[in-house]
């Protein structure tokens, strides 16, 4: 029997055999003490990419988006983003609770928002929090919006509006490099437009774990110590440092394959009757599809694709995400429509 077409998210990746090498071979030490030469690597060779002074390696991308807000803001302080942003969801809980502040939503399109959206935030923050805003996050790129990039020209525009308040702008850029390959975008112009930028290895990269913070290097040491006090202090960590560097050399282009295969799913599921892709035009590797008039419910549609070994994110039934990635091939995609298309309208449709 064939393997599953996972198409959940870009996370289930796996290492590839010559990652795997690269995290055998990886000279390791102390990494908490700065003596871990892989690490070491890894922060210095993504700082180069972004044209920042300094990175620190993370196990995750929430903990490294929390020293960020920790380091820029106070407890009280209030942060802008996207209402649908990681940041404002799932670390939400983290970042009020543990940095204490509170985020200011921006209900925007597909997660972009715009330097005027941001100005107003700011203005309007005193009156409706009690609060001032002292960090503007933006998500690139944006996954509850569907992949979607956040145009280089807004987000100068934006730092523009920052820089006037004196506000820094964090990127959350969790696939900032499918962001990059989208649009031609080098990582060095992200990391220009932003005061810090946060990355992961974990995702459509491929790599087992970990997430990168690149900034100055006051900036750094702020996030250092905030790091240390919540245990993010890592020992011999270059063994899964290597692999986050294994895939900055290798798989970085590659992330094309995945918005070509992303294009592809989303051409077909829109053949499909019934089936509504939400994204179109599918910009990088997620697509979001709504099946309009489902004629069974979540548990039946899940026992039926997972009969034929196909895994979607549901985002709320009848609402769903697939996701592209390194272990997915043009098969895969051909499979899943055609597994979706028999359970939507039937065998031999
Ligand atoms: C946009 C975005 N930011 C941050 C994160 C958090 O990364 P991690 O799962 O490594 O904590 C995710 C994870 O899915 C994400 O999609």
């Amino acid at each position: 029997m064939a393997e599953a077409v996972d198409l959940r998210s870009d996370t289930v990746t796996l290492p590839t055999p010559g990652m795997r090498r690269a995290m055998a071979r990886a000279k390791v030490g102390d990494s908490r003490r700065g003596e871990d030469p892989s690490v070491r690597a890894l922060e210095e060779h993504s700082a180069a990419l972004f044209g920042k002074e300094a990175g620190r390696f993370f196990p995750s991308g929430t903990m490294a988006n929390l020293c960020a807000v920790a380091a820029w803001t106070r407890p009280g302080d209030g942060i802008v983003a996207s209402s649908a942003s990681h940041i404002a969801g799932r670390e939400s809980p983290a970042v009020s609770h543990l940095a204490s502040v509170v985020i200011l939503g921006i209900d925007a399109p597909e997660g972009i928002f715009s330097a005027e959206d941001v100005a107003e935030a700011i203005a309007a923050a005193p009156r409706r929090v009690e609060s001032n805003v002292r960090l503007v996050t933006a998500e690139n790129t944006h996954n509850a919006g569907g992949g979607t990039v956040f145009p280089l020209a807004a987000l100068k525009r934006i730092r523009t509006v920052c820089g006037k308040a004196s506000i820094p702008l964090h990127l959350d850029g969790s696939r900032i490099f499918n962001a990059s390959i989208a649009s031609g975008v080098s990582p060095a112009s992200y990391g220009k437009v932003s005061n810090s930028l946060m990355f992961c290895l974990s995702k459509g990269l491929g790599a087992p774990v970990g997430s990168v913070l690149v900034g100055s290097r006051d900036f750094l040491k702020d996030v250092r110590s905030i790091a240390l006090r919540i245990g993010g202090g890592m020992r011999q960590a270059g063994i899964v440092a290597a692999g986050g560097l294994y895939a900055l050399r290798h798989h970085i282009e590659r992330l094309a394959e995945d918005h070509d295969n992303a294009r592809t799913l989303a051409a077909g599921l829109k053949e499909i009757p019934g089936v509504e892709v939400i994204n179109a035009p599918v910009e990088t590797n997620i697509v979001l599809f709504r099946w309009k008039m489902p004629s069974m419910g979540l548990p039946a549609f899940r026992e039926q694709l997972g009969a034929g070994k196909v895994l979607l994110e549901d985002r709320g039934f009848p609402l769903f995400r697939a996701v592209t990635h390194l272990g997915i091939g043009k098969k895969d995609v051909s499979r899943a429509v055609r597994a979706l298309r028999e359970v939507i309208v039937g065998r031999g449709s």
